[in-house]
């Protein structure tokens, strides 16, 4: 029988994941989408063949969904989060789990109520095969041990992020997430370092700017976030080990030659970069569920990025290298 879900938010990331699960992804049906523009959801629905639904308790109260997509604006996701936990759902909720470390924790203290394991992050990056080739060959110890990351992450433009602290817990936490699975450790501390801003953001907006992250074992990653370059959307990452490199490219498969010139194509945005990330795991989420079980991110990887953009938040106004302090992990994590 197929797993029943409901997608609550269908703007840009809502609709590639009502399509992925309704057209791609084997052992999912959505049956029910809602969001806050009525118009959204009715298109969506029609298009794909699901019930528009008033308001999102009445989907996570609905006898028809198993399992939600939280796909809300940030503000949204922890009360939507804790209601469908609450409803004995399923959910897959898109980072941030929540913009503050408060409300993370209001999450994750609703699951361990529950006493179950029934979150998965969306941190899709653990999907796409550029990051798992990466870890795979850093895990394999033939380049030794890692010393030092080199991370880009570039978006053409994001008129929507005008504030530092909302680039930090928005975008920068996927490389924050990203990071501490491929090192297989946390984070000992932030500091934010920052020179001229592109004239496409407001005054005192920090774009670009370079976060740097000491591990616990001491790992220097240094991230450099530019959420307006104009030129395509581009993530890279680099380790640096004590034998040698692993670069992760930019992402593109071919390179071709032609007029002269050499070169290979860049991304649009984020859908055409990590496309398959973004089905892969959906599918992961969905075989999860039919086995019971949360089989990617939780809520405590969610809850340790919202700690550590929360103290990188500190640490822009502090201009101090600022220390993140995680608790122990609760035995729902372990
Ligand atoms: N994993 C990723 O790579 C990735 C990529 C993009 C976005 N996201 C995350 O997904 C979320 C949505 O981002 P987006 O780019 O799709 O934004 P968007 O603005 O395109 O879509 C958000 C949608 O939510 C609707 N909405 C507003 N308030 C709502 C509410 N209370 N309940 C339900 N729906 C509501 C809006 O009308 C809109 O249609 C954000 O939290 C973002 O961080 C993740």
């Amino acid at each position: 029988m197929s797993i029943r879900v409901g997608v609550i938010g269908t703007g840009n990331i809502g609709t590639t994941h009502a399509r992925n699960l309704q057209h791609a992804v084997s052992g999912a049906q959505v049956t029910a989408v809602y969001d806050f523009d009525t118009q959204r959801a009715l298109d969506l629905g029609a298009e794909i063949g699901a019930v528009a639904y008033p308001s999102f308790e009445a989907v996570v109260d609905s006898p028809e969904v198993d399992a939600v997509v939280i796909a809300s604006p940030d503000d949204f996701h922890a009360d939507q989060t804790i209601a469908a936990l609450r409803n004995g759902k399923w959910v897959l909720c898109e980072k941030p789990l929540a913009p503050t470390v408060a409300e993370a924790q209001r999450v994750m203290d609703a699951e361990i109520a529950v006493g179950h394991r029934r979150i998965q992050m969306g941190f899709m990056r653990r999907f796409d095969p550029g990051y798992l080739q990466l870890k795979a060959e850093l895990d394999s110890g033939a380049a030794g041990e890692a010393l030092l990351l080199h991370c880009v992450h570039r978006n053409p433009q994001a008129p929507y992020v005008q504030d530092s602290a909302v680039i930090l817990s928005n975008s920068v936490v996927h490389e924050i997430d990203i990071n501490r699975w491929l090192l297989g450790e946390e984070y000992a501390d932030v500091t934010i370092v920052a020179g001229r801003s592109t004239p496409k953001v407001g005054t005192g907006v920090l774009d670009p700017m370079l976060v740097l992250f000491t591990t616990e074992s001491g790992v220097l990653v240094e991230v450099e976030s530019f959420t307006n370059c104009q030129y395509g959307y581009e993530v890279r990452c680099e380790v640096v080990a004590t034998e040698g490199t692993i670069d992760m490219g930019s992402g593109s498969f071919i390179e071709s030659a032609r007029g002269g010139r050499r070169g290979s194509s860049i991304a649009g945005i984020w859908t055409d970069r990590f496309g398959d990330a973004y089905l892969r795991q959906m599918q992961s989420w969905i075989d999860g569920i039919e086995e019971n079980e949360v089989n990617g991110p939780t809520t405590w990887d969610g809850y340790a990025a919202a700690v550590t953009a929360q103290a990188a938040v500190r640490a822009l106004t502090s201009r101090t290298t600022e220390p993140i302090r995680l608790p122990a992990r609760p035995a729902l994590y372990a």
